[in-house]
């Protein structure tokens, strides 16, 4: 293993103010996305959006890293350029997203387990090559009527420590995501708890597997009452209840934490993180930033909308989310951000 260049790797994308942006949605997943908006769901498409994305104009500034999908690492932009080299040529590092979905958990009715280690050290090596610097692998837990269960927990966690350990292998920084989803009616305390058992056991089975801490990155969720939960969280107690999750569960060692968005629109996500950076900043001991998907993304698609004529507005947009988070990282977001 090599242990200077994960370093050196962790450290990069978590520089400054700068935070990840996750462009890794599996076809299925992004099909959705389009169906939703009436974008016509294929290859073609796929790539243009993804083109979109990785063109925006000054996406570097506050872009440290993104992670692709596998299609997209191998497409090219209409120029006949690949995609992942504009990215590079933006002074942003290409990651890749290397689980291969969350699978029906045989046997617990409502819980998955990731899949995607198998043949895992040979793909890692493939990515390496083509420029690849970094990796990501979901968990999903979810919360309900008696789950998530210790088994399903305890599955997901010895997966991630799996991955974890064949990317620093490969020389890749593992992003490392056990995501307790917001669906559910479940109130603050409850995801409060869920995440907390969650983390302590990933982070158990880390150490037995020899990860590198300091050479890897935990990607986990805010700390978010359940959509349906009639008793919602203003931003301060999320942002609080967040940190204080973070801080019993998480070793001081991990080289960074990026939050996922799971679901929360643009404007929330960077709310969330600007509190935590303006309330807790000299409690933290790691890196705090972001690494959103749809909180970036979603306005910026919701203009495009499959239309090349829409494309410069789009990438306004997604340039205006990214460049509202990097403030939020240094706890200089305001709502007048939001303002013209
Ligand atoms: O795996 C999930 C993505 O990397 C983050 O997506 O911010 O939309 O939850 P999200």
């Amino acid at each position: 293993m090599d242990k200077q260049l994960l370093i050196y790797t962790a450290n990069a994308l978590v520089a400054g103010s700068k935070g990840l942006l996750a462009m890794d949605e599996s076809t299925g997943t992004c099909n959705k996305r389009f169906a939703a908006l009436g974008i016509l769901q294929t290859e073609e498409y796929r790539r243009d959006w993804r083109e979109l994305i990785a063109t925006t104009p000054g996406l570097g500034k506050y872009i440290s890293g993104a992670i692709l999908y596998d299609e997209t690492i191998h497409q090219k932009k209409k120029d006949g350029t690949l995609i992942v080299n504009a990215i590079i040529n933006d002074g942003i590092i290409p990651g890749i997203k290397v689980d291969i979905g969350a699978k029906a958990m045989a046997g617990f009715p409502g819980e998955k387990i990731t899949e995607g280690l198998d043949g895992l050290r040979e793909r890692l090596n493939e990515y390496y090559k083509m420029g690849a610097r970094f990796a990501k692998w979901r968990a999903v837990i979810a919360i309900g009527n008696g789950i998530p269960t210790r088994a399903c927990i305890e599955a997901n966690a010895n997966a991630l420590a799996r991955y974890a350990s064949l990317c620093q292998e490969a020389g890749m920084v593992p992003v490392v995501e056990p995501e307790v989803l917001m669906d559910g009616d479940h109130d603050l305390k409850r995801c409060f708890d869920i995440t907390e058992h969650v983390l302590l056991t990933v982070f158990d089975q880390l150490y037995r597997q020899k990860v590198l801490l300091e050479g890897m990155l935990l990607k986990p969720n805010m700390v978010i009452p359940g959509l349906q939960c009639f008793e919602q969280a203003s931003v301060d107690e999320v942002a609080e209840a967040t940190i204080q999750c973070l801080l019993q569960s998480v070793p001081a060692a991990v080289g960074g934490i990026a939050f996922l968005s799971g679901g929360q629109s643009g404007k929330m996500a960077s709310a969330h993180l600007n509190a935590m950076h303006v309330w807790h900043a000299t409690k933290i001991p790691w890196p705090l930033t972001f690494s959103f998907g749809r909180a970036i993304q979603q306005p910026a698609m919701s203009i495009w909308r499959g239309a090349e004529s829409n494309r410069h507005e789009a990438q306004q947009a997604l340039y205006h989310r990214v460049k509202c988070d990097d403030a939020a990282r240094r706890g200089e977001y305001t709502a007048a951000m939001e303002q013209g």
